[in-house]
């Protein structure tokens, strides 16, 4: 008889403990999910820029940028459909530029990971005539064979950089360290990305707004962001090259 009064008494008791241990492991629970979720934060720069998982190692990515960019279907949808209407917007993008004097005729001009060189070709058509692409294809004479996370340019090479494609960057810092390697003091990058939404399945990262592209940015000012119309890219952010090297913080 006492004996089951006992086991009636201490039940519950049981009971709320494990009801509050489980309470008190849910905030583990969810930094452990964090961890191995599918999108991992990298540790150099804030939250807002995430590393996607399911590149073994850089050349299982570089595979992967090279399936699409070689697609045959793709490149002749890039080279004919799509020719004259990606060049007309990129021609309108880059006049703006030139307009707010981000960009002249007489500058120097690279473009990131340029495909088939549409805006290269948009370039050259308002008269920046000194243009020319990058990309893992060739696409002669609009874009010579690179990896952007290594340029083959001299220091201080380009008045002008364009890009949409920071989101297939593996990585980042590599990416915007050779921007700012080749461009000349007082050059000016632009870049379009997506903030809204996921840009597309060949991406190597997410951003979530601009402030990892400030930090990436070291050695340059932001000029501006604005909203833009850009293929699926929502926004555009402009930097310009700095004319000194930054102060030394003393030791
Ligand atoms: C590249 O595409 C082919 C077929 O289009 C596929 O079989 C292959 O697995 C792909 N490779 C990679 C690394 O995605
Ligand atoms: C730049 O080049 C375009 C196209 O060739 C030309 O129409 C324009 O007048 C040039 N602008 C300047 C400032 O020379
Ligand atoms: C080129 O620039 C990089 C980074 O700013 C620097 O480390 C390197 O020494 C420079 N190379 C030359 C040849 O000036
Ligand atoms: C920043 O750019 C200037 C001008 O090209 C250069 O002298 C300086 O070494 C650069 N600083 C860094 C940290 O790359």
């Amino acid at each position: 008889m006492h004996a089951g009064m006992n086991i009636a008494v201490t039940k519950p008791l049981l009971l709320r403990c494990f009801v509050i241990s489980v309470l008190i492991s849910i905030p583990f629970l969810i930094f452990f999910l964090n961890l191995v979720s599918p999108q991992v934060t990298i540790t150099t720069t804030n939250k807002d820029l995430r590393m996607r998982r399911g590149y073994s190692s850089y050349d299982a990515y570089i595979q992967r940028q090279l399936n699409k960019t070689l697609n045959p279907h793709l490149r002749k949808i890039w080279t004919t459909r799509d020719w004259n209407r990606k060049i007309h917007v990129f021609a309108s993008f880059f006049l703006q530029l030139k307009e707010n004097n981000l960009l002249s005729n007489a500058s120097k001009a690279l473009c990131i990971g340029a495909r088939v060189g549409q805006e290269v070709e948009a370039l050259r058509r308002i008269g920046v005539s000194d243009s020319i692409g990058i990309d893992l294809v060739p696409y002669p004479p609009l874009v010579l064979q690179a990896d952007f996370h290594k340029q083959p340019f001299h220091n201080a090479t380009f008045d002008f950089e364009f890009s949409n494609v920071f989101d297939h960057a593996l990585y980042p810092e590599r990416f915007v360290s050779e921007i700012e390697r080749t461009l000349k003091p007082n050059g000016v990058c632009v870049l379009h990305v997506a903030l809204s939404r996921p840009a597309d399945k060949f991406s190597a990262n997410d951003l979530y707004s601009v402030d990892p592209l400030v930090a990436l940015f070291k050695n340059s000012s932001l000029l501006h962001v604005r909203p833009v119309d850009g293929f699926g890219l929502d926004t555009q952010v402009a930097f310009r090259k700095n004319l000194l090297p930054p102060p030394r913080t003393s030791r």
